[in-house]
């Protein structure tokens, strides 16, 4: 019996590797990211409270990311520098992952991700959002103490989250959300 080696084995087996990275955005990115969007939030989006603080505050196009399949682009998220009570951080979102790429790990990847990015500059002590406790607890998101960090519009306390890696900010943090506080 003829037992092919491991190399030929793979290139005549046709299994694609599910090749799953992030990068960040650019120029041309600016397309999917709009469509993208709009698919999975639909056109009530303008009116939610979290797209209320991003109109208010500006994204940092340096913390957007692209999540790729092998190659293909499928996800997205943005970042908001904010401020809570004085202190700095980010508000998480939208996080969103293409129906045809769901469930590969892309979205738990962009928020990771995206969030180790911007705490690493050691500019903001925490990422803030609006969102499933399901998703992103197991993360490492907290619930905060409800109705302490103001949105500028209606949210449901128990979906506000925050991630620190400092113990009981997440409880503590209080006050409305404001412009980040440049030095
Ligand atoms: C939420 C979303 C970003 C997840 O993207 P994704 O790339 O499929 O996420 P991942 O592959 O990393 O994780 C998938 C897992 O999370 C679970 N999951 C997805 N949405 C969830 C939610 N809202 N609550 C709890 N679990 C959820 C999936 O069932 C799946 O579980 P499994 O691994 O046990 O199969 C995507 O479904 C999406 O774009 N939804 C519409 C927009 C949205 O709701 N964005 C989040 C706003 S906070």
């Amino acid at each position: 019996m003829i037992v092919p080696d491991a190399a030929s084995a793979v290139a005549e087996s046709h299994i694609v590797p599910n090749s799953l990275i992030v990068r960040p955005v650019d120029a041309d990115d600016e397309a999917f990211v709009e469509d993208l969007q709009a698919l999975a939030f639909g056109p009530g989006r303008f009116s939610r409270t979290a797209f209320r603080v991003r109109e208010q505050f500006p994204i940092d196009p340096s913390l957007s990311m692209i999540a790729e399949v092998n190659g293909t682009r499928c996800g997205s998220v943005w970042m908001t520098p904010i401020s809570v009570g004085g202190v700095n951080g980010y508000l998480l979102g939208p996080l969103a992952t293409h129906p045809d790429f769901r469930k590969r790990g892309a979205g738990k990847l962009l928020a990771r991700e995206v969030s180790a990015r911007a705490l690493a500059r050691g500019q903001g002590r925490f990422v803030l959002l609006v969102g499933d406790q399901d998703y992103y607890c197991p993360l490492g998101w907290e619930t905060t103490t409800q109705g302490a960090i103001q949105f500028p519009g209606p949210v449901d306390p128990t979906r506000v989250l925050l991630l620190s890696p400092e113990t009981g900010l997440s409880k503590s943090l209080s006050g409305p959300i404001a412009s980040y506080q440049a030095d």
